[in-house]
C-alpha cells in the first residue's frame, strides 16, 4: 500500500521544498523550526525525525540540539534522502533508510521524535497510521517527547471552505507547473482535503500508548502541532 506513496516521492525531490515555500508563502519553514523546538525544549540529545524527507525539520533539530546530540534523519525513499544527504548539514545528521512503521532501532532510544508533514502519508490507513504510532512510542525514552506537525482541519467552517477553496484553486495547479509531478500533487490535494481534524488525530496518538497529548492550532487551525509524551514508566 506504501508502494504507491515511495513512487511518489520519488518524482519530486527536486522541486519539493520550492512547492512547499511558495505554496505556504515561506510559513512552512517557521512551522518547522516550530517543531524542532518544542522537540528540542529541555530534552536530550538523542532526536530523531522520521519521515524527514529532504530533511528540513532534521536540520532544525541540529542547530537545536544540545552540543554533542545526536540527530537521525529517517526516510524510505531513498531520492528524498539523497537530496538531504547533498546539504552542507548532512555529514551531522545520521540518515536511514527505514519505513516508519518498522524501526531499526532499540527500544527506549531517543529523548525527542518530530514528523512533520507526513503523517497524512502514512495515513494510508488506520492501522498502517497506529503501526507508525506504536513504533514511535517505542523507540522513545520513558518521558521522551513525540511531536506531530501536520495540516489539519480549522474548526471554523468558514475558515474550512476558504482553505480547501485555496488548495483546489491553487496547491494542484501550482504545484504541477513547478514540478510537473501530476500525479504526486493530486495525491497531495486530495490527502490534505480529507484528512482527520486535530482531536481526531490526539485520539489516534493516545491508542498507541501516548501519556499526555496535546496540540496547538496555527493559522487558525490549518496546521496542528501535537506533543505527546511517553510516560515515565515507559508505559
Ligand atoms: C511530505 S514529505 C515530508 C518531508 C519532511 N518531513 C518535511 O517536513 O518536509 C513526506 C515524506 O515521508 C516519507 N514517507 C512516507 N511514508 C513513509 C513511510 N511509511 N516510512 C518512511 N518514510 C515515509 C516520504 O518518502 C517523504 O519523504
Amino acid at each position: 500500500m506504501t508502494k504507491g506513496i515511495k513512487k511518489i516521492f520519488s518524482e519530486v525531490p527536486q522541486t519539493y521544498e520550492l512547492v512547499n515555500h511558495v505554496l505556504t508563502f515561506g510559513l512552512d519553514i517557521l512551522w518547522r523550526k516550530k517543531a524542532a523546538k518544542i522537540a528540542t525544549e529541555g530534552r536530550g540529545s538523542r532526536l530523531l525525525d522520521v519521515c524527514s524527507g529532504t530533511g528540513e525539520t532534521a536540520i532544525n533539530l541540529l542547530h537545536l540540539a544540545e552540543n554533542g546530540g545526536t540527530v537521525i534523519a529517517a526516510d524510505f525513499s531513498d531520492p528524498m534522502i539523497r537530496k538531504l544527504a547533498e546539504k552542507p548539514e548532512a555529514d551531522r545528521i545520521l540518515l536511514t533508510l527505514a519505513d516508519a512503521s518498522s524501526l531499526p532501532f532499540r527500544d527506549d532510544t531517543f529523548d525527542a521524535i518530530t514528523i512533520s508533514f507526513a503523517t497524512r502519508n502514512i495515513s494510508v490507513s488506520q492501522d498502517f497510521r497506529s503501526r507508525c504510532f506504536s513504533e514511535f512510542h517505542r523507540v522513545l525514552k520513558p518521558g521522551g517527547v513525540f511531536i506531530n506537525m501536520e495540516t489539519s482541519q480549522p474548526p471554523s467552517r468558514f475558515i474550512r471552505r476558504l482553505f480547501h477553496w485555496y488548495v483546489r484553486a491553487f496547491v494542484r495547479p501550482m504545484a504541477n507547473v513547478i514540478s510537473g509531478s501530476k500525479a504526486s500533487y493530486a495525491y497531495l490535494m486530495n490527502s490534505i482535503l480529507n484528512f482527520c481534524d486535530a482531536e481526531e488525530l490526539a485520539d489516534s496518538i493516545r491508542q498507541a500508548g501516548f501519556s499526555t497529548v496535546d496540540f496547538d492550532l496555527m493559522l487558525f487551525g490549518i496546521v496542528a502541532v501535537h506533543k505527546a509524551r511517553k510516560n515515565e514508566k515507559g508505559l
